[in-house]
């Protein structure tokens, strides 16, 4: 079976070098020439892990090979992944160009029958649209069908994911469509669900859309601790012991960010509104992370009535850690918003400065380590978990910095730590506890 991968991003890129893992012949067309001339020479264009070894590994073996002509790489395929991104419009909907710029040239250029199967994120029905569109297009006198096959890897660990998937998800209108699909997959080993290609389409919304929402429902439950003087990692295990609740995606922080999350609930909520439904809950879970990105900020405001003048250590940029990927991170509007108020920002981030810059190349001063940011720093904000940030020992932040006032977006270190550092700590979701004993005090 002849298999092209269309688009060499995050699920192209892996979904290739993985089926290639399993024993296909894969062939990976994208029409970025710098993305096919890394990957010729056994480099990945993204930062992930197993990635550049597996490769060099497939590549080295006959098994993958990447080129940027797309005739060459659909005319005799069987069976077509398209893989392209689907980025958010203005106004929050799906943006399909890419979708239908590869269906088109499938259509034009296929010489024999071919599954067509979409695992980029698409809004409920594209599948049977996509579908009429390339039947319109054809220049051949063959069959094409449209399958939905959607993905659930995570960035920084998609290459397990894939290899471990928790399902797949196959959409397809035909039985035949589906045992091809299943057959291919029947190496992974891994459960198959299969079902009609609108359904397959918004698995993949919900899921998404649902671990959002959990994540903005925590993030709202962390403020109310805040409050109340409730500690949010005592109440998350608590509640994770109860396994209808589980103790995934329970984590508070500065907003989840990423190409997914924020763009697939903006997407469904677009859609909903479209059909006249209002989705309540998705909209809830969006406008709690809009205001959850600026929380530290407004901490730190508080103890700083200006960031006029003052040095601002930032560690952490990326939208999570084990990536380099800035798309949607919660640093980026904290640190145009210190700019724009006078602040000189120093960051330190182990992988996503390189991308960074190309947002600030002179604004901020990129710090090799960050140690060096600290330096003289009046206060530190913490945006990324990055294990070489958790890892630092506090005394390193009173040492450094002029004053060890420190915003932790992502709950890096224990309260006990702080306190024995003698550091100004504020993280989310666990108010000191002195305060709530005053005010149990004046009560009494
Ligand atoms: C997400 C989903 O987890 C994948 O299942 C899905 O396939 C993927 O989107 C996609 O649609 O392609 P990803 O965006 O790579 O994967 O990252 P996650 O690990 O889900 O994290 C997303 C954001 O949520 C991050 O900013 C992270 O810091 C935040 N988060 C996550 C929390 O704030 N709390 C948590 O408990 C978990």
């Amino acid at each position: 079976m002849r298999i092209t991968v269309a688009g060499a991003g995050y699920v192209g890129l892996v979904t290739g070098v993985c089926f290639a893992e399993m024993g296909y012949q894969i062939i990976l067309v994208d029409h970025v020439e710098e993305k096919i001339s890394l990957l010729k020479r056994g480099i990945s264009p993204i930062y992930e892990p197993q990635l550049d070894k597996l490769v060099s590994k497939n590549m080295g073996a006959n098994q993958l090979s990447f080129t940027t002509d797309y005739q060459y790489a659909y005319a005799n395929s069987d069976v077509i992944f398209i893989c392209v991104g689907t980025p958010e419009n203005e106004d929050g909907s799906a943006n399909l160009q890419f979708v239908y710029k590869v269906a088109r040239q499938i259509a034009e250029t296929v010489t024999r029958d071919c599954l067509v199967v979409i695992k980029s994120t698409v809004p409920i029905g594209t599948n049977d649209k996509v579908e009429v569109f390339m039947k319109h297009h054809l220049k051949h006198d063959v069959k094409v069908e449209v399958a939905s096959n959607p993905e659930f890897l995570s960035q920084g660990t998609a290459v397990r994911d894939t290899l471990n998937a928790s399902r797949i998800v196959i959409g397809a209108e035909s039985e035949e469509a589906k045992q091809v699909l299943a057959a291919i997959y029947a190496p992974f080993k891994q459960p198959i669900v299969m079902m009609n290609r609108r359904s397959a389409e918004m698995v993949k919304y919900a899921s998404n859309d649902f671990l959002a929402l959990k994540i903005s429902f925590v993030n709202d439950i962390a403020n109310l601790c805040e409050a109340v003087g409730a500690n949010i990692e005592d109440v998350t295990n608590g509640m994770s012991y109860d396994v209808r609740i589980g103790n995934q995606f329970l984590k508070p922080g500065i907003g989840y960010g990423g190409s997914c999350f924020p763009k697939d609930t903006k997407a469904l909520h677009w859609l909903s509104e479209e059909e006249g439904y209002v989705l309540r809950t998705v909209k809830a879970a969006i406008e709690v992370n809009e205001k959850q990105k600026f929380k530290l900020i407004k901490k730190a405001r508080k103890d700083f009535s200006s960031f006029q003048g003052l040095k601002v250590a930032v560690l952490g940029l990326t939208f999570k850690p084990g990536t380099d990927d800035l798309r949607e991170a919660p640093s980026i509007p904290n640190v145009r918003l210190l700019l724009n108020e006078g602040a000189m920002v120093h960051v330190y981030d182990p992988a996503g400065a390189e991308n960074f810059k190309r947002l600030y190349p002179t604004e901020v001063a990129y710090e090799k380590t960050p140690e060096k940011a600290l330096e003289d720093a009046d206060l530190c904000f913490i945006f990324t978990e990055w294990e070489e940030i958790k890892l630092l020992d506090l005394k390193i932040f009173k040492e450094k910095m002029k004053k060890a006032f420190i915003y932790d977006g992502r709950n890096c270190f224990s309260l006990t730590e702080a306190k024995a550092a003698g550091v100004q700590y504020q993280s989310i979701g666990r108010p000191e506890v002195k305060e709530w004993e005053a005010k149990t005090e004046a009560v009494r």
